[in-house]
């Protein structure tokens, strides 16, 4: 495509840059836009951004605010997907453009892994720091329960009628469930016990289990049978995903349209950083539902304990895998838009 002379100085730079003009067509990408995008930029140029980034909707929200306010927006991480590509994380500026009129320019960068290590690490310490925190509630509440129901037995006894043990056993049963409630919250204490454990084995005795209690639910497996076993407890492991399927099976029967489905999903994973330490092989195991994503609302706070969109939901499955997934040593991280919903579950090789 012959440049006009405006953006021939775009060529060179290390930033990915994308022009569009008034009618949100794409007028030019430059060659760090092409690599970073993975699209041709002969290709690309010329069709409308609504289309051509139909399933980045982060990246059409920042476009349309620049065109609501002309001011810049500025988004430190962003999921884009563009063609038949899979999302990457891109750090992004939208601004606004005098030449040409009513034009935009969009400048990409990939994130930068130490800033987004930092903030994962800031975002484990602050759970860690909650957990404590609900685990020292937790306590405090659980004492005085056992007190509240003895107390409520004892009046029972004494009653002068029978029909008012109905308050009786209100105090009884709520007693009861805060009690439960409290004992979930108060695990895992366990430590784990390392073993060598095959992910298969963990993912298949998960899938018999979700089959039993879903009959029918489609759960697909794409495995690298290649991948060697790795150091770690597998009842945790167990546990850990059975939390994070049973919410993707709830998640997919709850729209109703039948066509829903699981993947349970191994790769191998390069030069991972976890608690820190950096390994130069690791494991990663996604669960993947096509159900609606998580509600907005509570998306950045699903790890956090009692945090629940369900009806009846107690919100401690995720707050317990990831704990069960960090105690192994690994982390969980969590990507969501509706149709897509990936857990991807990281854990270390050794060597
Ligand atoms: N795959 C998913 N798709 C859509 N929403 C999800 C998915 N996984 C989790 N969520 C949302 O995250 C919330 C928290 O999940 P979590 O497992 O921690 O608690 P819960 O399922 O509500 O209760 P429970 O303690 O019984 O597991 C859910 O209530 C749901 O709204
Ligand atoms: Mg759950």
């Amino acid at each position: 495509m012959k440049l006009p002379n405006v953006f021939a100085g775009l060529e060179n730079l290390s930033t990915g840059v994308l022009v569009l003009d008034g009618d949100d067509r794409i007028l030019h990408l430059n060659p760090a836009a092409e690599t970073l995008l993975g699209v041709s930029g002969a290709l690309f140029a010329g069709q409308r951004a609504g289309e051509a980034f139909e399933r980045s909707p982060e990246l059409s929200t920042a476009l349309r605010t620049v065109r609501d306010t002309g001011e810049t927006v500025i988004e430190h991480e962003l999921d884009v997907a563009v063609g038949g590509h899979p999302p990457i994380r891109l750090g992004c500026s939208v601004s606004p453009m005098e030449v040409p009129p009513g034009g935009l320019v969009v400048e990409l960068r990939a994130v930068d892994p130490h800033l987004r290590i930092a903030r994962l690490e800031q975002a484990r310490l602050q759970q860690e720091a909650n957990r404590e925190l609900l685990r020292n509630l937790a306590h405090e509440i659980k004492n005085p329960l056992g007190g509240i129901r003895g107390a409520a037995q004892l009046l029972e006894r004494e009653l002068p009628r029978e029909s008012l043990r109905e308050y009786t056993q209100v105090i009884i049963k709520e007693a009861d469930r805060l009690q439960s409630l409290m004992e979930r919250l108060l695990t895992p204490h366990r430590m784990p016990r390392f073993g060598a454990v095959n992910i298969h084995e963990v993912l298949e005795r998960v899938r018999s289990l979700v089959l039993a209690e879903t009959p029918g639910v489609r759960l697909r497996r794409d495995y690298d049978v290649s991948l060697p076993e790795i150091s770690a407890d597998a009842e945790q492991l167990i546990q850990a995903v059975l939390n994070i399927a049973r919410n993707a099976v709830q998640a997919i029967t709850g729209n109703g349209h039948g066509e829903g489905e699981i993947v349970f999903r191994t790769r191998v994973a390069r030069q991972i950083t976890l608690e820190s330490r950096r390994y130069r092989l690791g494991l990663r195991v996604e669960i993947i539902d096509n159900g609606p994503g998580i509600p907005e609302d509570i998306r950045e706070q699903i790890f956090y304990p009692l945090v629940s969109g369900r009806e009846g939901g107690s919100g401690l499955g995720l707050a317990m895998a990831q704990t069960l997934v960090v105690q192994n040593h690994g982390s969980l991280e969590c990507e969501s838009r509706p149709g897509h919903t990936v857990f991807a579950m990281f854990l270390p090789l050794p060597g």
